[in-house]
């Protein structure tokens, strides 16, 4: 016998409204509020959209009070493990893992589109050389659209396909384009000769002087780091681009438009804040200072790389990169790392904070991916940027799942206004 339909009534005055509870795969039950507006003439209010489903998707799942996160039901640590980021996008992408036939003409269609338009070399030329690699990157993807007009209709799923192959393949050459604009050096081809992690550490390192060998183990350990930023459900991020897909507009302003919402500290720009904020303390004998104003209500300063609106216990993503920290500074000789130690000790100590355990903050994906990089020998501008890279998968798997439901509208959120009422114009004269 079917399920009988679950429901929720909602009373307020004379009336009560029936509403649908839809029940997901996994996660808790979600309360269909759409009718709400028209049968019961109110709105409901969740600025932070604390407790709101914007939509409904197959793509990734975090349960945060577990600590998990899955990709297409793939647990990220399996991935991590056995997995690499091509392959994430294969699965992010269409649904499915790919088998070894499907995974190499991914591989060939992405690494054929790897390169930029010749005269998109010339935007960069208008940035200063100080400008942070994310607003070159928020300007120069932008500008893709200026350049692909064969993938911009969106109503076409061929289009949309390349659309997404161009974004995956060309994201990080224009990141590794912006890292070498600012610090003065040549552009470094794609070659495609190199796997996807390799091919970018080659264009951010190698100069023309001579040949640069990427190492296995750093290209391992940039690839991991990608395949943990690939996709989280509806972050701010992928919602802003989610939010500007739903008008129409074209992929790659959508996409442009998640790197603009990925900068800010709360969120993508973390990585770049918590690694100064690491270096800000300094030594481990100065931690109690600054746990102190991260509790401290008056003082605006938190801890960055902790905390998150949906983990309320560890970030599985941050678990793998602690690990990977282990391991990458131990490959490159980098011992008795002072940021690591302070980033450990801050950790423990943290963790043992009622503050800290009552509000249930925990490290997130920020918190060590940061060490990493900079012992790759990344500068702290280009954290974001490598963050904004690993994400694109996310953003135009998202984006391509929302574009291709039929039932899809415009995002069109209201308001609680609390503006002046009505009231009549008053010449210069009178005020
Ligand atoms: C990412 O959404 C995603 O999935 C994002 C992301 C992804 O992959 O896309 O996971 C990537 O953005 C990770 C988060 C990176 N940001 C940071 O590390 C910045 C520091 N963290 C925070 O600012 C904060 O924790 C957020 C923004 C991440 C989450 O904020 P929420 O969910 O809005 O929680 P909140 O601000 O309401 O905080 C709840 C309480 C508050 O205290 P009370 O007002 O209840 O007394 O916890 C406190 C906060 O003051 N708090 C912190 C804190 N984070 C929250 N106190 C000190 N240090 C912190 N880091």
């Amino acid at each position: 016998m079917a399920e009988p339909k679950k429901t929720a009534t909602l009373s307020f005055g004379n009336t009560s409204i029936e509403l649908p509870i839809l029940t997901p795969t996994a996660g808790p039950d979600v309360i269909d509020i759409r009718k709400l507006y028209g049968e019961g003439e109110v709105f409901t209010y969740d600025p932070g959209f604390t407790s709101t489903a914007a939509c409904d998707s197959a793509i990734t799942y975090i349960d945060g009070d577990l600590g998990e996160l899955l990709y297409r039901g793939y647990p990220i640590e399996q991935l991590a493990d056995k997995s690499h980021h091509l392959e994430v996008c294969f699965l992010l992408l269409y649904g499915e893992l790919p088998n070894a036939a499907q995974m190499e003409d991914f591989e060939r269609r992405v690494t054929r589109h790897t390169m930029v338009h010749e005269q998109i070399h010339n935007f960069f030329r208008g940035f200063r050389r100080d400008s942070h690699p994310m607003a070159t990157m928020v300007g120069v993807v932008g500008a893709l659209s200026a350049f692909y007009h064969d993938s911009l209709d969106i109503s076409d799923p061929w289009h949309r396909e390349v659309a997404a192959i161009r974004m995956i393949a060309k994201l990080p050459t224009i990141a590794a384009m912006a890292y070498k604009y600012s610090i003065g050096q040549p552009f470094v081809y794609p070659r495609n000769s190199l796997d996807y992690a390799s091919n970018f550490l080659h264009m951010c390192f190698a100069v023309p002087c001579e040949d640069y060998v990427v190492q296995p183990a750093l290209a391992k350990a940039m690839d991991r780091i990608m395949m943990l930023h690939a996709d989280h459900e509806q972050n701010a991020s992928t919602s802003t681009v989610r939010l500007a897909g739903s008008s129409g507009a074209n992929p790659f302003a959508c996409i442009a438009a998640g790197i603009a919402c990925l900068w800010g500290p709360a969120h993508g720009g973390a990585n770049q804040a918590c690694l100064e904020m690491l270096r800000e303390i300094g030594t481990v004998d100065r931690i109690p200072e600054y746990i102190k104003r991260a509790k401290d209500k008056n003082d605006p300063f938190r801890l960055m790389g902790f905390g998150h609106r949906v983990y309320k216990n560890f970030d599985p993503r941050a678990k793998v990169m602690k690990e990977s920290a282990d391991e990458v500074l131990d490959l490159l000789g980098v011992h008795n790392n002072e940021t690591l130690k302070v980033a450990k000790e801050l950790e423990r100590i943290a963790l043992q904070d009622d503050y800290f355990v009552e509000k249930k903050l925990y490290p997130n994906v920020d918190f060590y991916s940061g060490i990493i990089l900079e012992a790759m020998g990344f500068p702290t501008s280009m954290f974001t940027p490598i963050f904004a890279v690993s994400r694109t998968i996310g953003w135009i798997s998202q984006w391509k799942e929302m574009i291709g439901d039929p039932t899809q509208k415009i995002g069109r959120p209201r308001q609680l206004y609390i503006g002046q009422p009505r009231r009549d114009y008053v010449g210069v004269d009178h005020r």
